[in-house]
């Protein structure tokens, strides 16, 4: 599909877990031909190196002192920590469990900012919790996608059940639920609608639908002229 866009067009999408981001954000990056950035796979990659070499998310000497080694690449969807493919990895409910209590530190956020930044050289597509609000104020379209708990929470007990994986949907909607309080009453980048955004609510809506919404709000918005 051919669709005229400003050059380079930055879209974020922003929203709480499970809402659908990442799949809506790969699907729109294919159709309107632009790299996609899953900042949710960096932070959860940070929380794994972290939590591997046993720094405690309290221990905020410790993150620090680490910080400056921890070397990420991004390879089309896969995510290595120094030389190591953790594309699986960062996806374990171990994971799901501690990401939020990392991804609130200032000083790991701090050091993501360049790293995000400088994807977006050719435009891009990036999907997170802060993108619209911290990363990328300037994107000339922001969106965030949210549903209902109740609805994130079964998307993700779904999508566990088809990895063959045993899980119970009471858990995880209590985690669901327990992530967002923290993402959006954290101190540094919480998570909330950014200036300018577009709220899209997809509890009633397919993927494609969205997808759809999203690629044709695409074409309309020129960059930078919405705020
Ligand atoms: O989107 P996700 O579930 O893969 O994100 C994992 C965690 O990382 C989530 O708890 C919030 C955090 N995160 C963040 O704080 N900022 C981002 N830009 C992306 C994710």
């Amino acid at each position: 599909m051919s669709i005229k866009t400003p050059d380079p067009l930055v879209i974020t999408i922003d929203g709480p877990a499970g809402a659908g981001k990442s799949t809506v954000a790969r699907m729109v990056a294919e159709t309107i031909g632009l790299p996609y950035l899953d900042t949710g796979a960096i932070y959860r990659a940070i929380a794994w190196w972290l939590n591997g070499m046993g720094i405690d998310p309290s221990d905020e000497n410790g993150i620090r002192k680490a910080l400056p080694c921890f070397s990420v690449s991004l390879c089309g969807s896969g995510i290595s920590v120094a030389g190591k493919d953790v594309s699986k990895e960062i996806r374990g409910t171990e994971i799901d469990k501690i990401v939020s209590l990392y991804a609130a530190h200032k000083a790991i956020r701090e050091s993501l900012l360049d790293l995000q930044r400088k994807q977006a050289a050719d435009g891009l597509v990036a999907d997170g919790r802060d993108m619209g609000t911290v990363v990328f104020p300037d994107a000339g379209l922001k969106i965030f996608l949210t549903a209902s708990a109740e609805e994130r929470a079964m998307r993700r007990y779904k999508e566990r059940v088809s990895r063959g994986e045993k899980v119970n949907y009471e858990e995880i909607l209590k985690q669901v639920k327990e992530r967002d309080l923290y993402d959006i009453n954290r101190e540094e980048a919480p998570l909330r609608p950014a200036s300018g955004c577009i709220i899209l609510d997809s509890t009633s809506m397919t993927i494609k639908e969205v997808v759809d919404v999203i690629v044709s709000l695409a074409g309309e918005f020129g960059a930078n002229d919405r705020n």
